[in-house]
């Protein structure tokens, strides 16, 4: 299919990033109106697609191109859902959430969270030695897999290759867009390695514990909260070329 021409990407994390300072999301949503050029919106988030969707409702957020979710688990492109469907294959038909259920059971401080999805199996930790015994009993197993802790809680157990940043380069790759402006912003440890892809990246002021001391030649680390972050990182990187200031 005939890819769309992208000259300006904002590929970003939803909660604790794009959302929550709405007065600040409003300054950046205004800000990208006034260019000349488009800005092109990708989500990239730890939700599933329903609980996503419900946020892009309920917060009025501009409906993106494509919808990363499941922390890279899934992609949704609504304009081509070939590619949605050929991540899927190529993350593989190996991947049985039982077993990693199974590997689970005994260990303590760990609850799943209810997900209507099965590319993901998730749970809050209680604490950081329930993860590393986790971590340790699936590596004992062999089971294929990709661990994700952030925001000392959230433990999200994945498919081996998905992940936010594998995710996204896929996207960039099958669009052909590695050519335009891209930016990438998030706020947690789940966001970190599409934070670490070769593309300009902004932490957000409000960042969790776990990207405070995060650093990288392509990362810009932003004062403000949320949105206003995404914004300084956007003019940190883009305003030369993208007036009016
Ligand atoms: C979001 C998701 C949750 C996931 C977390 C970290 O909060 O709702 O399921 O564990 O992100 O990726
Ligand atoms: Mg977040």
């Amino acid at each position: 299919m005939p890819q769309k021409n992208v000259s300006h990407l904002l590929a970003t994390d939803l909660d604790g990033t794009f959302v929550g300072e709405a007065e600040e999301l409003r300054s950046l949503l205004d800000h990208f109106e006034r260019l000349d050029e488009t800005v092109t919106l990708v989500y990239v988030t730890g939700r599933h697609l329903e609980s996503a969707l419900e946020l892009i409702e309920q917060e009025n957020l501009p409906f993106p191109e494509v919808l990363i979710t499941d922390v890279g688990a899934a992609i949704h492109d609504f304009s081509d859902p070939d590619v949605s469907l050929m991540w899927k294959n190529k993350l593989g038909d190996d991947w049985n959430p039982e077993d990693i259920r199974r590997a689970a059971r005994n260990i303590k401080g760990l609850q799943e969270q209810e997900l209507p999805v099965s590319c993901r199996v998730s749970y809050y930790a209680e604490g950081e030695a329930a993860v590393n015994e986790l971590k340790q009993t699936l590596r004992s197993t062999g089971i294929p897999h990709h661990l994700i802790y952030s925001s000392g809680r959230d433990v999200d157990v994945l498919p081996l290759g998905a992940g936010k940043g594998n995710a996204l380069s896929y996207l960039i790759e099958q669009k052909d867009w590695s050519d335009a402006d891209i930016l990438i912003a998030g706020d947690s440890g789940n966001d970190l390695d599409m934070l670490s892809l070769p593309y300009p990246a902004v932490i957000v002021g409000n960042c969790q514990d776990e990207l405070k001391s995060v650093q990288g030649d392509l990362i810009y680390r932003a004062k403000r909260p949320c949105a206003g972050g995404i914004l300084e990182g956007w003019k940190h990187y883009f305003s030369e070329s993208l007036s009016p200031m």
